[in-house]
């Protein structure tokens, strides 16, 4: 689609577990010139990816943040888990996985996807949400490290839940945020 955003929503964690988690991620792969590491402040949760979409709709897409305020709020005690490659076949990012023992992002996840779809010209990705934070994207072709450090045992409440505009680079994808909710 010319003349579109590229967009995403996202959750974002707060910054004392961002800045952990590139801590992590330094340790875990350092100088590797195959990875390249997430800056601190752009490290985030992906809800949902909706890929091109009009300039027209983001204001009706961040109206739909509304629409899901009262399950954003009950989000809560997410737990940084183990590290994965993703995809697993062939990965081309090394991310945390995030537990969500309460199932309230899911919840969220679940209600955003709903919304999206009866508003949007937009249809939900086949893969199944597996709640995850990307902290280094490889290059193709490149190979992963044997052994990883244990990743930060934190448990969080998001900081809110954003809509984003991804914008490629060859220095790396900028996100630019363009509406957000606080949590409640
Ligand atoms: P990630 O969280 O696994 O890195 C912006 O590109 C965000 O949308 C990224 O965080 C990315 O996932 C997510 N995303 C999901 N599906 C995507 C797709 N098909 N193409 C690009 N990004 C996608």
């Amino acid at each position: 689609m010319s003349g579109g955003l590229r967009l995403f929503i996202a959750a974002e964690p707060p910054e004392a577990v961002r800045d952990e988690l590139a801590l992590w991620a330094r340790r875990a792969i350092g100088r590797n010139a195959a990875a390249r590491r997430i800056d601190a402040g752009s490290l985030h949760l992906t809800l949902c990816f909706l890929g091109e979409q009009p300039a027209a709709a983001v204001g009706e897409i961040a109206h739909l943040l509304g629409a899901v305020v009262e399950l954003f709020f009950r989000v809560e005690d997410l737990q940084l888990g183990a590290p994965a490659w993703l995809p697993p076949r062939r990965p081309r990012v090394l991310a945390v996985e995030v537990g969500d023992p309460g199932g309230t992002l899911r919840a969220l996840h679940t209600a955003l996807a709903s919304e999206l779809a009866a508003s949007l010209a937009w249809v939900p990705g086949r893969e199944r949400f597996r709640p995850h934070i990307t902290i280094a994207r490889m290059r193709p072709g490149s190979e992963r490290a044997r052994e990883l450090p244990p990743t930060p045992p934190l448990c969080f409440t998001p900081q809110a839940l954003t809509l984003f505009r991804s914008e490629l680079a060859p220095s790396g994808a900028l996100y630019t945020p363009l509406a957000s909710i606080p949590p409640g």
